[in-house]
């Protein structure tokens, strides 16, 4: 079955979550492209949303002020030649936002309900005809708790750390100790936060990818979701 065809089928949400590094947006690009289907990266949302409250001098100690700041916030994300592009008030900031001090800030800014409920809302939206791979930390536990396929992807801590590691070579001088540290506390942060912590859904499919390529992983989620589409599931 070819992409055009499966544009006639019955299109789908799927919802994939996990913890920093675990593969997430590398196999939902990859799924989404298969699928001829749309990709979310919601984290690059939280991201964005961390590097304007920076940039205002906003702590995230400081929720009256977030919440308000959130009216001046607008976020887009653009399909590019090699990803996504994400744009901030107009700004492209993609790369801006893939650093060590913008993922902490990102998880903290996270914890907040007027953040929260302002992105959730943009993502629901965005989700609303169909045909969509959104990837982050509450997709199938809040953002869209009634999307047909739902996914929780983990990695061993060693293996996201490597990963990250290879990704920002060249562009952030930072050891692979220091991932493995950043990576377990922004974890510890994510899933004990009192608003939609990281949490496997109930009914999302749990994938260890540690030992799993990319190519394994889109595979097996395409098969799936086409299955899904034709009814077989
Ligand atoms: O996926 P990421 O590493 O780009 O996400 C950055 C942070 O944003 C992450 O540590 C927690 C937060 N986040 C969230 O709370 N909910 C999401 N749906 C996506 C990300």
């Amino acid at each position: 079955m070819n992409d055009l065809q499966d544009q006639h089928q019955n299109r789908i949400n799927i919802a994939i979550d996990g913890p920093a590094g675990a593969g997430k947006s590398t196999v939902a690009r990859h799924v989404a492209r298969e699928l001829g289907y749309i990709y979310i990266d919601t984290g690059a949302m939280y991201r964005a949303v961390a590097l304007h409250m920076r940039r205002l001098g906003i702590k995230p100690e400081e929720a009256d002020r977030a919440q308000h700041e959130m009216n001046n916030v607008v976020i887009e994300l653009q399909p590019g030649i090699d990803g996504q592009r994400v744009f901030l008030n107009h700004e492209d900031v993609t790369d801006l936002i893939r650093t060590a001090e913008v993922s902490q800030l990102a998880s903290s800014f996270a914890q907040l309900e007027g953040v929260r409920s302002e992105l959730v809302r943009i993502q629901r939206l965005l989700s609303a005809k169909k045909g969509i791979v959104m990837d982050g930390r509450d997709i199938g536990t809040s953002v869209l708790p009634q999307a047909e396929m739902k996914w929780f992807l983990t990695a061993s801590v060693e293996e996201r750390a490597r990963r990250r590691h290879a990704e920002w070579q060249g562009q952030e001088n930072v050891t692979l100790e220091q991932l493995m540290h950043d990576i377990s506390a922004r974890d510890k942060q994510d899933e004990t936060r009192a608003i939609s912590p990281l949490k496997q859904a109930a009914d999302a499919n749990l994938l260890d990818t540690t030992h799993l390529n990319v190519d394994q992983i889109v595979q097996l989620m395409v098969e799936q979701a086409r299955l899904r589409m034709d009814g077989e599931q």
